[in-house]
């Protein structure tokens, strides 16, 4: 193996889309910011220098940090936030993972612009479980505000309101060609007739998750979140932001272009950007100006498609890559996810929407939360989170008479190596939602799924421990439930949030410190030197 070293400068730089130019936070100017690419095994050094007048911090999303919390990089979690005109070298080593995942920025909503795709392939001369691919491409898809990103969430939370919805979504930064930018080109990428491709799809979108669809082709689901799935065909996939998925896609014979498309999937009523982006698959041999094959794509409210797609999704489960899905839990815990309304006397309406787990709005430490477990550290934290929702919830959109939540940093404690399950309960509080839910520092089985309320006695018997899927980003249906299942095997303080950007700021999040376990690889390493101060 391996030790790969990137330098991740912070700067800004004016980015023209929809016609219209602004100046935006990168890394190294670029938008999607740089692929970084890693084998199974290897060490990955990454030098972020901070150039821009903003906090930043960068986490590696759905990279174990065995041990390396340090590295993890989600502000005032892991970390203090690299002050403008400093640095930070986040050092990490990839263990028993391969696939796509992907790097962000973990501040404010600054992971608007401040994205990428991070590649792990597997050890040298071993091979994919399926065909080697003749080629493969990363497809990042996002939103574009054409306001200012941290202007737009900072005038919501001033209001109590929602923020405005993006004005575009993009394909590897272009949003292809739209009714308020006819003239835009897109991403454009090239085929060889007769050939498979590997597609790693990114979802690095703010607030949408995503419908995605090649016309004309079929896709083959062989990976989620870097983990091998049993290949399944599929004409769309449905990935929500923190999700990534590894399609292969076989050209036809014929020569053309065929239209790649992108839409949000949403079935709450609110208000979403419903504007498609588009990019290109063009067959080697085909003029520029032949017109591309069009495709249309599930209307928004299309949740059968969506829940039928995650629904085939299984483990790969083979004697290489077994699913490891504890059997007996010694955890059993029920989280209620939704949002709330909170009293605010210099909003807009008096109140402000407000997001809770199990009815806590999570508030913000000012030091971060591992150094406080680490160097003992109190005042910061509480670590009696509740483990079962406190109040009745309900799931069918009527509004519980009660809206409010409670605030708090409280923390669930794990025994290192204890098994834990995790029902995420949507409540429909002010509305019913899908809610993507991402927990740092793991990979979890997604054992369980239903629409309605959770049944302790009825459901769990149903659910599947020989091959579910297993990631760590997993969608809470609107109105339902999912239950997740993993072992606490990594000591330190790991966050978990809704990666709907809206959510996780307006307080659905929170964490579980891991104590340490007995022998010397059990227990967290000592934080690096260079290690930002608040
Ligand atoms: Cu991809 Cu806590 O985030």
């Amino acid at each position: 193996c391996m030790v790969r070293h990137y330098k991740f400068n912070v700067v800004l730089k004016n980015t023209t889309r929809l016609c219209s130019s602004k100046p935006i936070v990168t890394i190294n100017g670029k938008y999607p910011g740089p692929t970084i690419s890693a084998r199974e095994d290897d060490t990955v050094l990454v030098k972020v220098v901070n150039h821009v007048k903003y906090n930043v911090s960068i986490h590696w999303h759905g990279i174990r940090q065995l041990r390396t919390g340090w590295a993890d990089g989600p502000a005032y979690i892991t970390q203090c936030p690299i002050q403008p005109g400093h640095q930070y070298v986040y050092n990490f080593t990839i263990t028993g993972q391969r696939g796509t995942l992907w790097w962000h920025a973990h501040i404010l909503w600054l992971r608007a612009t401040v994205h990428g795709a991070l590649v792990i392939l597997p050890k040298r001369s071993v091979p994919y479980p399926f065909p080697t691919p003749h080629k493969e491409e990363v497809l990042v898809l996002g939103e574009w505000w054409k306001s200012d990103v941290e202007a737009v969430i900072n005038e919501a939370l001033k209001s109590g309101l929602a923020p405005n919805v993006s004005d575009a979504h993009t394909i590897n930064g272009h949003p292809g060609p739209v009714s308020s930018c006819p003239s835009q080109g897109g991403f454009t990428f090239s085929v060889n007739p007769g050939k498979t491709y590997m597609l790693r799809v990114v979802n690095a979108a703010l607030n949408e998750e995503l419908f995605f669809k090649i016309a004309g082709h079929q896709l083959t689901v062989v990976e989620v979140d870097a983990v091998y799935t049993k290949p399944f065909k599929t004409n769309t996939i449905v990935i929500a932001p923190g999700q990534t998925t590894n399609v292969l896609v076989t050209a036809g014979r014929r020569a053309g272009r065929y239209m790649v498309a992108a839409s949000p999937f949403m079935d709450a009523p609110i208000l979403v950007d419903n504007v498609t982006a588009t990019a290109t698959l063009h067959y080697s041999g085909t003029l520029g100006s032949t017109p591309a094959t069009l495709t249309s794509l599930p209307p928004k409210n299309a949740t059968s498609i969506a829940n039928n797609y995650t629904n085939s999704l299984r483990s790969l489960n083979s004697n290489t890559y077994p699913a490891k899905v504890p059997l007996k839990v010694v955890h059993s815990l029920l989280f209620t996810v939704g949002l709330g309304v909170n009293p605010c006397s210099t909003c807009v309406n008096g109140s402000r929407v407000v997001a809770d787990i199990n009815n806590v709005t999570f508030v913000m430490p000012t030091i971060s939360l591992l150094q406080a477990h680490f160097f003992n550290i109190s005042g910061v934290f509480t670590d009696d989170f509740p483990g079962n929702p406190p109040i009745a919830y309900n799931y069918t959109g009527t509004q519980p008479t009660n809206l409010q939540t409670t605030k708090g940093t409280r923390l669930y404690r794990l025994a290192y190596n204890s098994t834990v399950q995790v029902v995420l309960q949507d409540t429909g509080m002010i509305t019913t939602e899908n809610h993507p839910l991402h927990l740092h520092g793991f990979n979890f089985f997604e054992v369980g799924r239903g629409i309605g309320n959770f049944n302790p006695k009825k459901d769990p018997k149903k659910f599947n421990l020989i091959d579910p899927v297993e990631r760590n980003t997993a969608g809470v249906p609107s109105g339902g439930w999912t239950a997740i299942r993993f072992r606490a095997d990594n000591p330190g303080v790991w966050f978990m949030h809704c990666h709907l950007e809206v959510h996780t700021t307006w307080g659905l999040k929170m964490a579980f410190v891991v104590d340490n376990g007995k022998g010397p690889n059990e227990t967290l390493l000592p934080p690096p030197s260079d290690l930002p101060k608040c």
